[in-house]
């Protein structure tokens, strides 16, 4: 399928097609009307994909429907094997043994669990805003203390503040890190990753690293697991999922990676208190089925990924200079800053919805550094990332 823009069609997946999800139960398309007050928006918001899933997913969930019993269901071995082997040749984690894996329903239920886990009520957890906003919640919905050590933009490129980041450990309990991070993209340097195992290791710090991000990557960067580089893990927990990488978010299954025993068995409780250990048979498949033979559709995808980013970003220099796009070395999510418009959030909200039809997350709900931004989400047909940018641009002369 032919584009506008000079980019390479995708070879062998079809991310140029288009496929209707409305009156799917889509929470981006059929929530529409919920979250923006009207549903002809073009949704660019909630992390999810439009493209179809590897085919080899949708096969496996296919043979597993056509099986007519759909009971309660345990995690077989082979699940097991298709993540520790996607972590060794994906990310070069050899160590990954069985018994590390505890399998959660979704990486937000583990920032919660985690909480629980290791910290007692009142104890202080680190976060670094803006970030992915149930990160503020699993703190304070736990009754723990949320401590903020904000990132800083450098010319456009978002930092840690580790000497923030240092004064905050010497009092806190937890670090609940978001390696990639949404929503700024950035996929800390593995510079930045030793010095946070360096503060966390000096106040015995527990490292909950949301790594849910960590296949999504652009060619320029690379992204190291945190676990990886310590030299001992025994105080990181590492979150990961399928989900976001090959578009399954909706079958809510993710891995914690707990080298620790004691800290296994902490969490195991955890989950228990909360009711949120078992699965479901469509889940264990897709997950599985997206580990073992998704990678070459990954590889298009991002591709694919890569074409639009660029192509928003030159578009924005080009043609809406009042936006300045945050270029992600990671992630399907674009950080726009559009303090340049000089609005309230409520004006740049409404602008985008109702003049634009554009249909965003609103920077505000990623906490302290949102204030004048916005999150698109660029995983779409890019014709429809195009139409965005024509309609931001027509509605703001
Ligand atoms: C950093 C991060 N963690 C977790 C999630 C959601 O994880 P789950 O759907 O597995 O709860 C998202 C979704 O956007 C995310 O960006």
């Amino acid at each position: 399928m032919s584009n506008n823009h000079g980019l390479e069609p995708n070879s062998n997946y079809s991310f140029d097609l288009d496929i209707n999800r409305t009156k799917t139960a889509s929470l981006k398309y059929d929530g529409r009307q919920n979250m923006f007050g009207k549903a002809e928006v073009i949704p660019l918001w909630v992390a999810d994909m439009d493209f179809a899933v590897p085919p080899a997913v949708t096969r496996a969930l296919s043979k597993r429907a056509a099986h007519p019993v759909y009971g309660y269901t345990l995690y077989p071995e082979s699940l097991y094997e298709s993540l520790i082997n996607w972590l060794r040749q994906h990310h070069g984690w050899r160590e990954v043994q069985r018994e590390w894996i505890v399998m959660c329903p979704g990486v937000v239920p583990s920032l919660h669990a985690a909480a629980l886990a290791f910290s007692e009520p009142g104890e202080s957890i680190i976060v670094q805003p803006p970030v992915y906003f149930p990160f503020f919640s699993a703190v304070t919905d736990t009754g723990r203390n949320l401590v903020q050590n904000p990132l800083y933009s450098d010319s456009g490129r978002y930092a840690i503040d580790f000497d923030h980041l240092e004064q905050c450990a010497a009092g806190a309990r937890m670090l609940m890190l978001c390696s990639p991070h949404n929503p700024v993209g950035r996929v800390w340097s593995k510079s930045e990753l030793e010095r946070i195992l360096y503060i966390a290791k000096k106040y015995n710090l527990v490292v909950f690293s949301d790594e849910i991000h960590a296949d999504l990557i652009y060619a320029e960067s690379e992204h190291h697991i945190l676990a990886t580089l310590a030299e001992d893990p025994t105080n990181i927990i590492t979150a990961v999922a399928p989900s976001k990488t090959f578009n399954i978010p909706g079958l809510n299954l993710s891995a914690l990676i707990v080298p620790d025993k004691n800290r296994r068995i902490s969490i195991t409780r955890a989950f228990e208190f909360l009711h949120v250990s078992a699965s479901n048979p469509f889940s264990i498949v897709a997950f599985e089925a997206a580990y073992r033979e998704g990678a070459s559709w990954l590889t298009d995808l991002l591709a694919y990924l890569q074409g639009t980013r660029d192509l928003v970003e030159k578009y924005l220099a080009t043609h809406l200079p009042k936006i300045q796009v945050t270029k992600p070395e990671g992630t399907y999510l674009l950080w726009l800053d559009c303090r340049k418009f000089g609005m309230s959030d409520a004006q740049l909200k409404h602008f985008f919805v109702h003049e634009a039809g554009v249909g965003m997350s609103p920077g505000t709900l990623f906490g302290e550094g949102g204030k004048g931004f916005m999150r698109m989400n660029i995983g779409t047909q890019r014709h429809i990332i195009t139409i965005a940018l024509e309609n931001i641009r027509r509605a703001s002369l």
